[in-house]
């Protein structure tokens, strides 16, 4: 694979789009070629998929059809976007990938780990990021962010999964957790209670050292 794919984690709230937003930022002016993205979505029928998993009303969806309908949008994203922008060299950049699913449908629903990573292996043709940022703040403060964004933004209600309760949403915290202290070389933990401006430095310094290797 020639390109550079970097993906950003955490709970909801923790920062993952702004810093997505400012190390995009940073990577134009430097002249890479760029695509960036997001899941659930990121492509036409992905985004069908999106609001399928994230409508407020479909609150009588399953847990094995949620499961295989975020990995149905991945395989969407991956062999249409993802992985012809890494075969032409280009450096990609995900907000959210498959830890994701690990971390909100294997610990936050309680279902089988081995399964969803399993489902996600063949969704994504066995794609992994070269680097994760785990953007790492507690479900109680990233709450308070996502209630001060929709104060800001008019209309940007809670959607179905940020709606549940915080005991799913401390399950899907120490899911990252766990995924961090496993894949050492992988991801990187960057304290998200930091400015938006120290937390993008720490990225940005990660990412050139990326660049170098
Ligand atoms: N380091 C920070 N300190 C304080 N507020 C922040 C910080 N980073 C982001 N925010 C604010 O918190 C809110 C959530 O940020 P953002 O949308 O980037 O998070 P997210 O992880 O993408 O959320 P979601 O899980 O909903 O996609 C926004 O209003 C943003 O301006
Ligand atoms: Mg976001």
């Amino acid at each position: 694979m020639k390109g550079l794919f970097v993906t950003f984690e955490g709970p909801d709230g923790a920062g993952k789009t702004s810093q997505l937003q400012l190390l995009a930022t940073f990577i134009k002016q430097q002249g890479y070629d760029l695509v960036t993205t997001r899941e659930p979505g990121g492509t036409k029928i992905s985004d069908k998929i999106r609001s399928l998993l994230l409508d407020p009303n479909h609150q009588e969806l399953k847990d094995q059809t949620e499961i295989l309908l975020y990995a149905a949008s991945r395989a969407q994203l991956v062999h249409e976007l993802i992985l012809p922008a890494l075969e032409q060299g280009k450096i990609v950049l995900c907000d959210r990938f498959i830890d994701a699913s690990v971390a909100y449908q294997a610990f936050g629903l309680q279902k089988s780990r081995e399964m969803v990573e399993l489902i996600n292996k063949f969704a994504s043709s066995d794609l992994t990021p070269n680097r994760t940022y785990l953007l790492n703040l507690s479900p109680e403060i990233g709450r308070i962010r996502l209630e001060q964004r929709r104060n800001k933004e008019f209309g940007n209600d809670l959607d179905r999964i940020e709606q549940k309760n915080i005991e799913y949403h401390q399950r899907v915290y120490n899911g990252f957790q766990q995924l961090a202290k496993e894949h050492l070389n992988r991801i990187r933990m960057v304290d998200a209670n930091q400015s938006m401006e120290a937390i993008s430095k720490v990225i940005q310094e990660d990412f050139l050292q990326l660049l170098s290797k």
